[in-house]
């Protein structure tokens, strides 16, 4: 059977610092959980993204510390590659905005889009500062936001309602660079014409939404209710995609305008480095085609409205091309906070991907987080509760169950027992197993992954009082073959806990699946390739996902399989860290 084709798109990351927990838990990870179980569902994923390399937040990085935007968003770049890899986000691609791939793309849809009659310009009012004499873009400016009140708005959005705002619109506005107040001029740009697209825009938002999370839906549809107008998709700075007409010099395309076609142009380069140029198309046109969105709540408007909008008017790119999909869910996560306040980067008030890789195994992470995940609310990040999560629940529960059967068995039978008689007992774990994956697999497939997380874990204990009742280490002195088959039924449960844990925890189930005597593994490898592409070279992440399908479905263990002893899977945390990470923050 064919499988479904699924797109993961996942928000890019502006390439102007390291990753942190709240990128993981709010967008990658979700991601990540998402694709690898559709893999093993035996469905054809594409995972794309790709670093935010242009606009305000990379020319604002590179200002501070007085180094070029290019230089910024090359070492952040570099990081992501490799952290993300080490936390085991299994993109088919991550590349980034500054490819002439992408370049082409997102100006041939500019250029659509003109065509169309979809952009019209416009003389805007715009800050400028005079001690600078400069344009300030957006972000370069902050205020008081129109909407809530709050007082630290950027010029582009508010951080507090989320509402995406006109600079011009904040009250008492202040220069980010040097504080100045600046004053107004007028310049020309390029606007979407959201009004003209209002009516198609509010249609895809009200066909068929049920599947929505009620919050991304509620605040879509209210916004665009609110009424679309024009928004200027160009900028003057020089970082970033140039306004493809003559005449339009130190103009360059909105950042929020191309980054979200890089969606787009991540699969078309994805399937230029497959060598099958059109492969995308199976994503991108087939109505069939399942297309997820994976975002924080701060981008909801982009994914639900403006990029719909763009795709509803281009209507076709290129010559042969079929109209385009739709988001067909944004299942977008609310915020964590970190140890009880709001994640900040400037008070140095974040976890950091890199520096947790540093001491703690990819798996225990991926696990906290999913298990804290804030889809439904902001959720807080703790180290206590870390320490507690990790020890209790990964180790307690997990860990423990399937390194005491397995080195149990392995030192008593030295394989997989023969079963004899089973009871009711016995049937009643396996049927419980067997019956997981259609649970666990319904709450993965409507993005609810605290539940599929807490579904597994239940097998997890079942299993563990199945072998408090059957006590097969007592059981062995009396009767052999008694405690040979608790010891197979038991085995069989951790085998299907592997597969259903597989998404979260990727590196330790691989590792379990191989200690079972398995020799195809679960999941392909991710690799870091150099791609020199129209002699423009990058480094680029990408998946080799071949073996990955069919492997959700419970599978018998076969008695007689030799069985080695196993390492254990998970480290006990010493519940000082706590304190200890604690003190690190703010530092
Ligand atoms: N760089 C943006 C952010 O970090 C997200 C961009 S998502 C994209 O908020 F699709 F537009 F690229
Ligand atoms: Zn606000």
């Amino acid at each position: 059977m064919e499988g479904k084709k699924v797109l993961v798109a996942v928000a890019w990351p502006y390439a102007n610092g390291d990753l942190h927990v709240g990128h993981l838990a709010g967008a990658y990870l979700p991601a990540d959980i998402f694709a690898r179980y559709h893999r093993l569902a035996g469905n054809d994923v594409l995972m794309v993204s790709g670093s935010d390399s242009h606009g305000t937040p990379i020319t604002v990085s590179a200002e501070r510390e007085d180094v070029t935007p290019r230089e910024i968003f090359e070492r952040y770049h570099a990081r992501f590659l490799e952290t993300q890899q080490a936390i085991g986000i299994s993109y088919d691609l991550f590349t980034h905005t500054d490819t002439l791939n992408h370049r082409r793309v997102a100006q041939d849809v500019f250029l659509r889009l003109l065509d169309k009659g979809l952009l019209y310009t416009e003389r805007q009012r715009q800050f400028y500062s005079e001690t600078l004499d400069r344009f300030l873009p957006d972000r370069y400016v902050e205020g008081v936001c129109p909407y809530c009140g709050y007082g630290e708005a950027r010029g582009d959005q508010c951080d507090n309602c989320g509402r995406l705002l006109d600079a011009l619109e904040l009250g008492n506005p202040r220069c980010k660079i040097d504080g100045s107040t600046p004053v107004i001029r007028e310049t020309e740009h390029f606007f979407l014409d959201l009004g003209k697209l209002e009516s198609e825009v509010l249609a895809y938002l009200e066909a068929g939404k049920e599947h929505w999370r009620p919050n991304v839906l509620r605040f879509s549809t209210n916004y665009v209710k609110g009424g679309l107008r024009g928004r200027p998709i160009t900028r003057d700075i020089d970082w970033g995609i140039p306004v493809p007409l003559e005449g339009y010099d130190h103009k360059c395309l909105y950042v929020w305008f191309e980054a979200v076609i890089g969606y787009l142009s991540a699969s078309i380069e994805w399937s230029h480095l497959k060598a099958a140029p059109d492969a995308w198309k199976a994503w991108w046109y087939a109505p069939e085609a399942l297309t997820y969105y994976f975002i924080g709540k701060d981008n909801i408007p982009f994914h639900t409205i403006i990029w719909p909008a763009e795709l509803i008017g281009v209507e076709r790119l290129y010559e042969d091309a079929g109209t385009f999909n739709l988001p067909y869910d944004v299942p977008a996560n609310e915020f964590m906070n970190i140890q009880g306040a709001q994640a900040s980067k400037s008070r140095r008030w974040a976890v950091w991907i890199p520096d947790l890789l540093s001491r703690y195994d990819p798996d225990a992470v991926r696990f906290y987080l999913a298990s804290v995940m804030p889809e439904t609310r902001d959720t807080d990040f703790s180290w206590e509760d870390f320490v507690e999560r990790n020890n209790n629940e990964l180790v307690g529960v997990w860990g423990n169950l399937a390194n005491r059967v397995l080195s149990f068995t392995a030192k008593r039978f030295g394989e997989v027992p023969q079963p004899v008689n089973l009871d009711d007992v016995d049937r009643g774990l396996l049927d419980r197993a067997a019956a997981a994956f259609d649970r666990v697999g319904e709450y993965l497939a409507t993005a609810q992954f605290r539940a599929a997380l807490a579904e597994a874990f239940d097998l997890a204990r079942e299993t563990n009082r199945y072998l408090e009742i059957k006590a097969p280490w007592h059981e062995i002195k009396t009767n052999r073959e008694a405690a040979g088959t608790s010891l197979y039924v038991a085995l069989q449960s951790i085998n299907a806990l592997k597969v259903l844990l597989a998404p979260f925890l990727p590196f330790t189930s691989e590792k379990l699946h191989h200690l079972l005597g398995f020799e195809e593994p679960l999941f392909g490898e991710q690799f870091i390739t150099e791609v020199t592409e129209d002699a423009r070279p990058h480094d680029v992440l990408r998946y080799d996902g071949s073996p990955a399908t069919g492997k959700w479905a419970f599978e018998t263990l076969a008695a007689g399989r030799p069985l080695a002893q196993p390492e254990p899977l998970f480290v006990k945390l010493d519940p000082t860290v706590a304190a200890e990470e604690a003190s690190r923050l703010g530092a």
